[in-house]
């Protein structure tokens, strides 16, 4: 597949690590100019180390999801570079786990910032650039919670839907200036997030975490747990000019774990 990305330039967020990582990674090899951030430096220079093996030019800048502050400043610096970004792929941690009861408001307040807040203020901020290019793409990270709730997981149910209405909303005011936005919903993919639920899940029911593990793959029809270069090739085809007719979509990338017909 051509994919016409040889020369663009790519933010992805949350990405010193895991799925935002393996994002980052095949946008490199697709010949992006990549730009990663995360909350923490040294985990954010190990990234840049494997994904300038690629030979690609990347950039990493530390930005706190969480702090509107640390977003301003991450767009300032990628003006600075390069104008802007063509592909913004808003991915972020994962939302803290547990049941309606066990979640309080600080967690709320926490999970709105970090799940719904930080792709509006980042859309908000790099949306000018790619409608003065008349091209972009904006992909955001949801999760298989969008087509049906995982019990212990209120805050990515609730955000999450939140961030596909957000989606398919803006979609169709963007769609005419050559910009489409979707989302890739991941099933569960092998990273230091599903580990970490794992445990937690471990400490409820008492199993080990290598048997919920287990359990979850399982669950899959295909029988294995994702990997992050899985998720990675479905954001590459939203991203490049192959899908440039596709816009509002969700795409899950699950192994066939979503029930639902659509
Ligand atoms: N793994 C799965 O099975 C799965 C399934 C569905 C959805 N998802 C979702 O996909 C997203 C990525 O998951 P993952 O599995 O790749 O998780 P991961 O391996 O734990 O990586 C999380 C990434 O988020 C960054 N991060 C954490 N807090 C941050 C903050 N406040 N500001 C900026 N960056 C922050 C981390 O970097 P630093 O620590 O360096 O900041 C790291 O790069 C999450 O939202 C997760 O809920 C995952």
């Amino acid at each position: 597949m051509e994919t016409g990305l040889k020369g663009k330039t790519a933010l992805v967020t949350a990405a010193s690590k895991g799925i935002g990582k393996g994002i980052a990674l095949a946008l490199a090899k697709e010949g992006c100019n990549v730009i990663i951030s995360s909350s923490n430096k040294a985990n954010l220079e190990y990234a840049v180390k494997e994904i300038a093996s690629t030979g690609a030019k990347v950039h990493a800048f530390k930005c706190d999801l969480n702090l509107k502050s640390d977003i301003q400043n991450l767009q300032n610096e990628i003006v600075a570079l390069y104008g802007g970004a063509d592909i913004l792929v808003n991915n972020c941690g994962g939302p803290h786990p547990g049941f309606f009861e066990e979640i309080g408001e600080d967690k709320w307040d926490y999970a709105y910032e970090q799940v719904l807040m930080s792709p509006v203020r980042l859309i908000k901020l790099f949306l000018p650039y790619m409608k003065q290019k008349k091209w972009g793409r904006i992909i955001n990270i949801t999760s298989l919670s969008v087509y049906q709730p995982i019990d212990n997981l209120i805050l990515s149910n609730t955000f999450r839907t939140g961030v596909t209405a957000l989606a398919k909303t803006l979609s169709n005011r963007v769609a005419s200036l050559g910009i489409t936005v979707n989302n890739v919903a991941p099933g569960y993919v092998l990273t230091e997030r599903i580990k970490e639920l794992a445990e937690n899940k471990s400490k409820v029911t008492g199993e080990t975490a290598e048997k919920i593990l287990e359990k979850m793959r399982e669950e899959i029809p295909m029988q294995q747990i994702g990997k992050p270069a899985d998720i990675a090739n479905a954001v590459v085809f939203f991203a490049s000019e192959s899908s440039a007719y596709i816009t509002g979509n969700t795409l899950h990338v699950d192994g066939g774990r979503v029930g639902s017909y659509l």
